[in-house]
């Protein structure tokens, strides 16, 4: 009878157990948009996720969270990329693929500042950016002129002296080396010294991350050699900041497919919870949709070693309860109607600040003089979410002059878009395909496309829409348009991202008004609206 009582009570137990996690359960991916490079930290109750986005800017998006699966954009951490390198500004010349790679974030307590340090690819220089408060402002604080400290991780330690891990960009996997640099007080290189050197078993190793716990230094590379195992190598050392690092692991390993389609999770970062649980968000690889966060729970053994709770299958979870409580964050997709630019969007380089304004909606003057969508300034971009999404643009285009193009484009680096074309015998609405950058010698445009649809427009305003759709290895999309907001007919031909080369970003929706004659017109976008599709 006790027995039986007790099975009872473990039976009622476990599906409580089983009820409460059900519930309160996440599916990964825990956002749906391309973040890739993680860097992960929490202050108190609060926790922060850095990322890269090469030639996009503002640069460095900060997310911010209070229960680790729901983030949201709070701002970033280069309010430009304003660090002397004209191609930033793309005037001409381009900086695709370039400028923000793996960097890393840390909080100082003694000082009360917010760090951000980063090598800028195209510089081959190092920055330092400093914020009293998360938000911003963002300030630069050092340039390390002589160093490129390569997809680098910050550790500030109990003393509050800066160290810095970071690699090299070699070509060959197993003769990589990490490094690791002390900082001075000032902010600049002070010691450096190779402290690990990759080995045939490890092959190539980078995207450093380093911690202290427990007052032993870690240093977390990524591996993405899939024969071995894609995954986390971790370093451990037996002294200080600098070594030696006399043992190492191959753990977080990635197993399983927690979002179906995409690869395994493969590099990220580690943080612990106010409760002194410990969680781990990697990304996976999603081509050509991007790298996108997965987050799973970690336990660490006597020695000191972390591993991932997998799943009953020995994979990584495609779904986990909560962390922590529920906290709810500004959602990802919604209306915006421009009283202010969020930090959810980016420009695709830096932007001419003085050709666009909040006045009734995003006004737009033409900044470039260009029949090459991919050198015209001022394109304003923002992450396709997954797995389907759309974005609708309302378009007030009475201001345009003659030769100007405005409209909606989806893109990597070939684009195709959807463009209001103001000529001298009136406007009509154009579907441009397949204009392509060169993947191999500098991403510089070989084919500036070809319209292949065109429609006489009348009026002032149009509603321009574009829907993408992310099926795990292939990124489509569709266009369609409207003159009430109200009936959408099909426009033009399908997008496909371009899925060959080396190019570190996901397809971005991007926002475009450029003059082939001469500037002087201008647009409002009114309103953009932005769906998310299961
Ligand atoms: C963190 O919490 C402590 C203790 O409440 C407080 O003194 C400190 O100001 C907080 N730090 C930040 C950055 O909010
Ligand atoms: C740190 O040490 C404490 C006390 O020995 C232990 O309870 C805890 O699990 C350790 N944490 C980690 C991350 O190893
Ligand atoms: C919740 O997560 C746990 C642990 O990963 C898993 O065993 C369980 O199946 C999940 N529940 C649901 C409803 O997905
Ligand atoms: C204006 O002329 C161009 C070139 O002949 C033509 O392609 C376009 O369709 C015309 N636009 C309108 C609105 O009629
Ligand atoms: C698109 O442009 C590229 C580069 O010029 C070319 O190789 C390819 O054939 C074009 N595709 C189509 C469908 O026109
Ligand atoms: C624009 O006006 C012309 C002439 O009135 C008409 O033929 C055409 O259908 C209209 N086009 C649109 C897109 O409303
Ligand atoms: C995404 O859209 C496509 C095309 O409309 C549809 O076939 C697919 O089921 C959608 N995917 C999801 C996950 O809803």
């Amino acid at each position: 009878m006790e027995l039986i009582c007790r099975l009872a009570q473990f039976a009622v137990l476990f599906l409580f157990a089983r009820v409460v996690n059900s519930q309160d359960n996440f599916t990964q991916p825990i956002v749906w948009q391309d973040l890739a490079d993680i860097d992960l930290i929490r202050v108190n109750e609060t926790f922060y996720y850095s990322a890269s986005n090469m030639h996009f800017s503002p640069s460095a998006p900060l997310l911010r969270s209070w229960d680790l699966v729901n983030w949201e954009f709070l701002t970033h951490s280069l309010p430009a990329l304003d660090q002397d390198y004209p191609k930033f500004d793309l005037e001409g010349a381009s900086a695709y693929n370039q400028g923000v790679y793996a960097s890393s974030i840390g909080y100082h307590s003694q000082r009360g500042l917010y760090y951000w340090v980063g090598c800028l690819q195209g510089t081959g220089q190092t920055y330092i950016y400093a914020a009293r408060e998360p938000q911003g402002p963002w300030e630069e604080a050092s340039v390390i002129s002589d160093y490129c400290y390569y997809d680098d991780g910050l550790l500030i330690d109990d003393d509050g002296t800066m160290y810095v891990a970071y690699g090299k960009w070699v070509p060959n996997g197993a003769d990589a080396k990490i490094w690791v640099a002390r900082l001075t007080d000032d902010l600049q290189h002070d010691v450096g010294e190779e402290v690990f050197q990759s080995n045939e078993e490890i092959q190539y190793i980078e995207g450093a991350r380093f911690y202290k716990i427990n007052g032993t230094y870690y240093i977390w590379l990524v591996n993405h050699h899939s024969e071995i195992g894609k995954g986390q190598i971790i370093l451990k050392s037996s002294g200080g900041p600098f070594g030696p690092y006399d043992s190492w692991r191959r753990v977080l390993g990635s197993s399983g497919n927690p979002i179906p389609g995409a690869s395994s999770p493969l590099q990220g970062g580690i943080v612990d919870t106010p409760n002194g649980d410990w969680w781990y968000i990697a990304f996976v690889d999603m081509w050509p949709a991007g790298r996108y966060p997965v987050l799973a729970p970690i336990t660490w053994d006597d020695d000191g070693w972390p591993s991932v709770v997998f799943d009953g299958e020995n994979n990584w979870g495609s779904s986990y309860p909560y962390p922590l409580a529920k906290h709810e964050t500004k959602p990802l997709a919604r209306k915006d109607d421009f009283t202010e630019l969020g930090p959810q969007y980016e420009w695709n380089h830096n932007p001419d600040n003085s050709k666009w304004s909040l006045d009734e909606g995003l006004k737009l003057q033409t900044a470039t003089v260009t029949d090459d969508f991919f050198l015209a300034r001022n394109t304003l971009t923002h992450r396709i979410l997954g797995p389907n999404s759309t974005l609708t643009i309302e378009l007030d285009y009475s201001s345009m002059e003659s030769g100007d193009m405005a409209g909606l484009a989806l893109f990597r680096y070939n684009a195709d878009l959807i463009s209001v074309t103001k000529q001298e015998n009136g406007t009509s609405l154009q579907m441009i395909h397949n204009i392509t950058m060169d993947a191999t010698d500098g991403w510089h445009t070989i084919n500036k496309g070809e319209a292949v649809a065109s429609t006489p427009l009348n009026g002032s305003r149009a509603w321009l829409r574009a829907q993408a759709i992310n099926s795990g290895n292939q990124v489509t999309g569709t266009f369609s348009y409207s003159t009430d907001g109200v009936e959408f007919s099909p426009f033009g031909e399908m997008h496909n991202s371009l899925n060959g080369a080396v190019y570190f970003l996901g397809t971005r929706y991007g926002i475009f008004n450029y003059a082939s004659k001469e500037l002087g017109g201008s647009v409002t976008i009114k309103s953009l609206e932005i769906t998310q599709g299961e």
